[in-house]
């Protein structure tokens, strides 16, 4: 601090004896400039230090070998703001651009200057954790930075703990959980936007020089109209698969979320990424701290591609709640059957599902409550017993007798929301969220409730508990969550509302937790209207998700190849639905949409009995030729050889870990010409030097000159892999096992 104040002593004698006395009281700052690395196999993130404490972000990209080089460019600023990005910006000192953190103080002051004490490193089993300690020294909050690095898998976990200690509490009015700073001429971002059963829409623009805020404040559901997590191509405007460095990040969070892109006059960006601040001026207590949720970031030298498979890499083996293990095939009853079905009508499709070889039946909406039976959307929600007028004998007696037939047993619930029509509406209306003296909105015919409310908690905990009870073979469970937050307002916290958003979300992630530490094994399912809560926060507590009520072959190839860009395919549930598709009204081949489906968790979701012979005998067939590479889907690379949104052909391909096999998938998704039909795809990730065997599935004649026989990885990546795909809606799935 003494270092700075010289030039006040020409200006003003005043200011040096105050600045003097405050010496006297405020700790020292940084002496030693110092390099800070935090470094993965193949990225590195290099923070320094200048003699003042002062902790900027010199680079985040590929690895370099002497980091310590950085520690020059503190030497020569011309301006204060000129000395490079401040690693956490906080409004305060000489910053005037868009915020990490802001914080009032109880004095109405907005000022906050964070500088560094000190930092510490420990690493186990490949991840590095850093800790750096950043205090202001006028009003003591206290800042640590925290960074997981994940070695093998090249992603860098961020997050902030703000620790409020002072004597009087303070708000904060921004907090995010990183900022990541970057250089380039020009930045491409790539991310997503959409609505109900168009989720996950691809949305590309180079940015300008205005801030770029996205943004949700739906409170649940937070991800179906844009999805926390984008790709950003560094010094270029288009978009590769496999050249240029490109930053993926992703925040591991359920609720209101906010990812600013923020370009200085300098040309630099600044991204800040963490929970939206709208309606949310968080109180801190003295003595508190409040962690944020995790910033997942990773970086690729070699384009998009590569950045895509290092999240999910991440994703299975940390990511995701027991990522990587391979989940069940099934059927599912909400499109064949709907809120209409008895007893008979379950065992029916069970004895299908079994026949047809897949692996479980999952019973949807509709089985409970019984003074307001579910029959429909508009009653029933809250009162989680069953309805014994449609299923008399009960949930054991169905799901005992799926395992008989030797399936897995599934069941839907949607424990957080509440329909009007309900005895939990008329016993409980304190849970249910409100504006005090207003009407409550209805979506869905429902309204949601308090998950602030640890009372509320514990009532959601035991919805799952008690529906575990119904039988001892239920394995698996669909959460489902139908609604936004509308008019928000919680009878627990009172006058504290600019709690609720955050702790609505804190309070389902206590309700998770406790769900894990009993069910473990339990596979569970994350719907939310499809992908509205699509997220690597609740990911740590959930297996999959359901990607969008849109089961449309065509409309899914968008959905799921936006979906793969930041989360692994094996979290994708992906069915089989009739056609015409019911929210498309769509129809397209069967075998097209098995082909789609085949590359997520597959599943079916239609009433089997409506099959023909010749469908049904395709079913079984692209059920069986599944099994043979399912274990790609779940632990394979991701390559996209090309993509829905460019190309009238879309194909990728997974790949095992030691290249030893491989699957393709290939489409039409618009008709060109008969000349352009064999439209050629260079296959990636390959070993070159390899030969490999290439076989189509599902079909008794191929549409690729080169089935069955063999060629090298390095031929197969020349475009002379060009399967005949005439129609729109022609699609090929081919197996490659190398020799
Ligand atoms: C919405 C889900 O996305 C559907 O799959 C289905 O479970 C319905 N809810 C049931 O109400």
């Amino acid at each position: 601090m003494c270092k700075l104040l010289p030039h006040l002593i020409d200006m003003k004698q005043i200011c040096f004896l105050t600045a003097a006395l405050l010496c006297l009281f405020l700790p020292a700052r940084a002496a030693e400039p110092t390099a800070i690395s935090i470094q993965t196999d193949h990225t590195q993130l290099v923070l320094t230090v200048d003699a003042n404490g002062n902790l900027r972000t010199r680079h985040y990209g590929a690895r370099i070998a002497d980091p310590v080089l950085f520690l020059g460019m503190d030497t020569q600023a011309k301006r204060p703001n000129g000395a490079g990005p401040m690693t956490l910006p906080t409004t305060g000192g000489v910053f005037v651009g868009s915020p990490a953190l802001h914080v009032r103080y109880a004095d109405g002051n907005h000022n906050t200057e964070l500088y560094y004490t000190g930092h510490q490193s420990r690493s186990k089993d490949g991840v590095t954790t850093t800790e750096i300690s950043l205090k202001d020294p006028v009003t003591t909050l206290q800042v640590k930075l925290v960074y997981e690095a994940y070695g093998r898998e090249d992603v860098i976990l961020a997050h902030t703990e703000i620790t409020n200690s002072g004597k009087k509490p303070v708000e904060l009015l921004d907090y995010a959980s990183s900022a990541m700073h970057f250089e380039a001429d020009r930045y491409l971002l790539t991310h997503t936007w959409g609505g109900w059963a168009s989720e996950m829409q691809v949305d590309r623009e180079l940015l300008g020089h205005d801030t770029k805020v996205i943004e949700s404040r739906r409170g649940v559901q937070a991800t179906q109209r844009n999805n926390p997590s984008f790709l950003l191509s560094l010094g270029s405007a288009e978009f590769s698969e496999t050249a240029g460095d490109v930053v993926a990040g992703a925040l591991a969070w359920s609720g209101n979320f906010r990812l600013t892109f923020d370009r200085d006059d300098a040309g630099r960006l600044h991204v800040l990424a963490g929970i939206s601040p709208h309606a949310a001026t968080y109180p801190l207590a003295p003595g508190k701290t409040f962690v944020t949720p995790d910033m997942v970031w990773t970086f690729s030298g070699a384009g998009a591609g590569q950045a895509s498979r290092n999240l999910h890499r991440w994703a299975r083996n940390y990511g995701v709640y027991r990522g990587g293990q391979v989940h069940p095939t099934l059927l599912n009853s909400w499109e064949g059957a709907y809120f209409t079905f008895t007893t008979e009508t379950l065992l029916r499709m069970i004895d299908d599902a079994a026949g047809m070889g897949l692996e479980m039946f999952v019973l949807d909406d509709g089985w409970f409550a019984k003074d307001y039976p579910r029959n429909g959307d508009d009653a029933g929600l809250g009162d989680w017993e069953v309805n014994t007028d449609k299923l008399p004998e009960g949930i054991d007696y169905v799901a005992s007798y799926a395992h008989d037939k030797g399936l897995k047993f599934g069941i839907w619930i949607e424990p957080e929301m509440v329909n009007p029509q309900s005895n939990l509406a008329h016993n409980h209306p304190e849970w249910v969220v409100k504006s005090p003296g207003r009407d409550i909105y209805q979506e869905r015919n429902q309204w949601v409730l308090d998950l602030s409310n640890p009372a509320v908690q514990d009532f959601v905990y035991g919805i799952f508990d008690g529906v575990m009870q119904l039988s001892k073979n239920i394995d698996y469970v669909k959460w489902d969550c139908n609604r936004v937050i509308q008019s928000f307002g919680s009878t627990y916290l009172g006058h504290e509302q600019d709690r609720f958003f955050v702790e609505y979300c804190q309070g389902l992630y206590n309700v998770m937790r406790r769900i894990r530490a009993k069910y473990p094994d339990v596979l569970i399912q994350c719907c939310s209207s499809g992908g509205g809560r699509v997220d690597y926060g609740a990911l740590r507590y959930f297996d999959e998700i359901w990607t969008s009520d849109n089961t449309d072959g065509d409309c899914r190839a968008y959905i799921q190849y936006a979906t793969n860009l930041i989360y692994p395919p094996f979290i994708m549930g992906a069915h089989v639905s009739a056609v015409p598709n019911h929210q498309s009204g769509n129809v397209t081949p069967l075998k097209f949409r098995f082909d789609m489906a085949c590359t997520g968790r597959l599943g079916l979701e239609l009433q089997p009995k409506n099959f023909s012979a010749r469908e049904r005998a395709l079913a079984e067939r692209c059920i069986a030729s599944y099994y043979q590479y399912r274990d790609l889907v779940f632990n394979g690379d991701l390559y996209r050889l090309s993509s829905p949104y460019d190309s009238d052909y879309y194909a990728l391909m997974y790949v095992s870990p030691d290249k030893s096999r491989a699957v393709v998938y290939t489409y039409c998704l618009r008709y060109q010409n008969r000349e352009g039909s064999q439209h050629g795809f260079r296959l990636e990730g390959l070993d070159p030097e390899r030969s490999y065997r290439v076989k189509e599935l599902n079909v008794d004649r191929s549409c690729w000159w080169g089935d069955g026989k063999e060629f090298s990885g390095a031929f197969l990546g020349t475009g002379a892999f060009n399967p005949d795909l005439p129609q729109k809606y022609s699609s090929a799935v081919f197996y490659l096992e190398a020799k």
